[in-house]
């Protein structure tokens, strides 16, 4: 069953529980994390938490929430719901406090998770996605995970509005590619990968972490961190997206231009393979 956790209490998710002046709800002034549950066990928990530490951090919202504590509610929230594969949204808040722009006196952070019964799409997988290309409007801090993601959902819905699965964003004074509306993306040309450098223009995913330190030198391919053009990545061999619930998902077809062959390109089925055997070795 679909759960969720509020202000240190388990609920059920139909429980109406926002607080009216929980500053997340008012300014989006928190950070969110997202863990994939396989076979009953949080896949790349360590890296997340990393990750969460590091948003607080940058938003100066005092860390009051310990790994061992998160990682204890990960695992109840499992136990309770009895999901054994899904996903699991976390967000930290400032907190509550009457409206007021700067930062409140006494900060007290908020959390709240949901569990939810979900699986990797493997048709997309198994043939790829088309996308559309849409010019990057997002802040500047796209490194932190933070709660305001009207840039993302804007284009998102570019997709949906085109009738395709996927918008891969590029900065259009630089005219550069970053990265998808929820994840992050490569180009594999003439055997060599490429894919954006971690700063500020994309955020630094675990699953593209996961990709660069293990999986890539595991399989001997050559990757380099440099941003290219749309021009560039439209005469790619291969490209696919990475995240959390899309795993490696080959992208065949980019605002109406075939990648490669049109089919998903081998580096990218061999990358997906490997982070499935990871994952089987993983959450055993
Ligand atoms: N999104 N880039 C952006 C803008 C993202 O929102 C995400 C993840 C990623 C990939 O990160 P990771 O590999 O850690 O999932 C890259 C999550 C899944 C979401 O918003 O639902």
């Amino acid at each position: 069953m679909d759960y969720g956790f509020f202000d240190g209490e388990f609920i059920s998710l139909d429980e109406p529980k926002v607080q009216l002046e929980d500053r997340g709800y008012q300014f989006g002034d928190g950070i969110y994390e997202v863990t994939r549950i396989y076979n009953g066990k949080p896949f790349a928990l360590t890296r997340h938490l990393e990750r969460c530490r590091r948003s607080l951090r940058e938003l100066r919202i005092p860390i009051t929430y310990m790994d061992e504590e998160l990682t204890a509610i990960h695992n109840d929230l499992i136990k309770k719901s009895g999901i054994r594969n899904g996903a699991i949204y976390f967000q930290i808040t400032r907190g509550c406090a009457p409206r007021s722009h700067a930062f409140p006196d006494q900060t007290v952070p908020l959390l709240s998770m949901t569990i939810r019964e979900s699986a990797p799409d493997a048709d997309q997988q198994e043939n790829g996605i088309h996308c559309i290309l849409a010019e990057d409007i997002r802040w500047l801090r796209c490194d932190i995970k933070s709660l305001n993601l009207l840039g993302n959902v804007l284009a998102k819905q570019a997709a949906h509005d085109k009738g395709v699965q996927g918008t891969i964003q590029y900065r259009k004074d630089q005219n550069l590619i970053t990265e998808g509306s929820s994840s992050n993306f490569f180009i594999v040309k003439d055997d060599i990968i490429w894919t954006h450098p971690t700063n500020e223009y994309i955020l630094k995913g675990v699953t593209r972490s996961i990709l660069m330190d293990e999986l890539i030198p595991k399989l001997g391919y050559t990757v380099v961190e440099k941003a290219f053009t749309p021009e560039f990545a439209l005469t790619a061999d291969e490209a696919f997206a990475t995240s959390t619930s899309l795993e490696v998902t080959p992208v065949v077809d980019i605002d109406g231009h075939t990648i490669g062959t049109g089919a998903p390109g081998s580096i990218s089925c061999a990358l997906l393979k490997a982070y499935h055997e990871l994952v089987a070795k993983e959450c055993k």
